[in-house]
């Protein structure tokens, strides 16, 4: 049985990745085509928290971020469906895993470290890549994470090298072609 004939969870589509890779880029993209609205997760906790997100590193500590990103995403539980765009580090935590599995599709997009330096070399609004803006220190988180980002993809897309529209009209043209 397809997940939505099943009738027990309601069809979010959840952008996952690592940092950089284009997730909040993306998903305005898609939004268009989907027509369906978006959940910003960092922007969202920015709000709530009225603090930047290295603010709140810097306040609470990471469990803590964790614990919130966590539940924000069971928040969603009993909302319309949404086009969510995660947290790089939402993938960490078994917990998300398991809720996002209940709670809809996840839809992994894949960058290279050449990608990500470039799109982050700039930033500093990312407290986990402070000191790793070079391709060794993105590498070595990206594999440390790749694992989980694997294990909690049902579709995975490559950003490199494309357009946020091409992207994007993948990603609708594989969720219509399979049956979630
Ligand atoms: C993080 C990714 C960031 C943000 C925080 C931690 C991570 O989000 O949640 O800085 O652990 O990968 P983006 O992936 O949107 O940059």
């Amino acid at each position: 049985m397809n997940k939505s004939a099943s009738g027990s969870f309601n069809s979010h589509i959840f952008l996952i990745g690592f940092m950089g890779a284009g997730k909040s880029t993306v998903a305005q993209a898609l939004a268009g085509l989907l027509q369906r609205p978006v959940v910003e997760m960092d922007e969202s906790l920015v709000q709530i928290h009225q603090k930047s997100i290295p603010e709140i590193f810097a306040a609470y500590g990471e469990p803590y971020f964790r614990q919130q990103e966590t539940q924000l995403i069971a928040s969603l539980q009993n909302e319309t469906p949404k086009l969510i765009s995660c947290g790089g580090g939402v993938v960490m935590r078994q917990e998300n895993l398991t809720l996002m599995k209940q709670m809809g599709t996840t839809v992994l997009l894949s960058a290279s470290p050449a990608t990500i330096l470039e799109r982050v070399k700039e930033d500093t609004n990312r407290p986990l890549l402070h000191n790793r803006k070079s391709i060794e220190g993105i590498s070595e988180l990206l594999e440390a994470r790749l694992p989980h980002y694997q294990k909690a993809a049902d579709l995975v897309v490559s950003v490199d090298n494309r357009t946020p529209q091409e992207i994007a009209a993948e990603i609708a043209s594989l969720l219509e072609r399979k049956e979630f």
